[in-house]
């Protein structure tokens, strides 16, 4: 891209396991930009809550949550040997247990609760103040940066976005099938759409994008053709 534009803020939404992660990082290394997973965030806060027994079998302990949010420290390292931003808790690296299908089923009811999205958010919005950034999320367009030059909402059929994700932990070596993936995908779909905070939904001016028979490349070259109209 051409330096002298000026840098955009870039916001991704959209359903579970659709690749949003995917078209950001892409988008990111090829206009020199920020990346940002804000997933990854609600999930290291999750992983906090399985550690200390916050939150068990999707019940969250509300108020003892809130308790520990300032002893929860969220933050991303640039790890030199894969060029990617991993996600770090307290010291430690977690950008491989975060993906875990444990975590994926517990971290839409702690993405529920306010005091967890308020901490998150104001981390987000600080991340995104010089701009040159391309963030994915729930709410990235609707709450984070509403006021982002481009906004992008991706979706795709369950059916191929489980097999995606199916996929995606079987090559790491994790221990699932197709159905309880399929079956978390929905559910998670449902919860944040339907949650009290910040539900996911399509921001007026975000543009819609459908993945479900496209290929990376193709879904790429579809966003790039984006940004010269701004
Ligand atoms: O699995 P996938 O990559 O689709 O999800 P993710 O982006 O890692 O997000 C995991 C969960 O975090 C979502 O299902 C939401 O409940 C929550 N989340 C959120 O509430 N707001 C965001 N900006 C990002 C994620």
């Amino acid at each position: 891209m051409d330096p002298l534009i000026s840098k955009i803020v870039i916001a991704i939404d959209g359903h579970s396991s659709c690749g949003k992660s995917t078209v950001a990082r892409e988008l990111a290394r090829k206009l020199n930009y920020i990346f940002i997973d804000s997933g990854a965030m609600y999930r290291a806060v999750t992983l906090y809550a399985l550690r200390n027994h916050i939150v068990e079998n999707g019940i969250v302990d509300r108020e003892k949550l809130k308790a520990d949010l300032s002893k929860i420290k969220v933050y991303f390292r640039m790890n030199s040997q894969t060029q990617h931003n991993d996600i770090w808790l307290n010291g430690e690296n977690i950008e491989d247990e975060i993906r875990l299908l444990e975590v994926s089923q517990n971290v839409s009811p702690v993405a529920a609760v306010a005091e967890v999205r308020q901490l998150l958010v104001t981390l987000q919005h600080e991340m995104g103040i010089e701009k040159g950034i391309v963030m994915d999320g729930r709410d990235i367009g609707t709450v984070v940066f509403p006021e982002a030059e481009l906004k992008i909402f991706m979706t795709a059929l369950p059916d191929v976005r489980a097999q995606r994700r199916f996929d995606e932990l079987t090559a790491k070596g994790e221990t699932v099938s197709y159905e309880q993936i399929r079956a978390n995908i929905v559910e998670r779909d449902r919860y944040d759409e339907t949650r009290d905070e910040s539900p996911l939904r399509r921001a007026t001016d975000a543009v819609l994008l459908d993945n479900s028979y496209m290929t990376r490349e193709e879904q790429l070259d579809w966003v790039m053709n984006l940004i010269p109209k701004i």
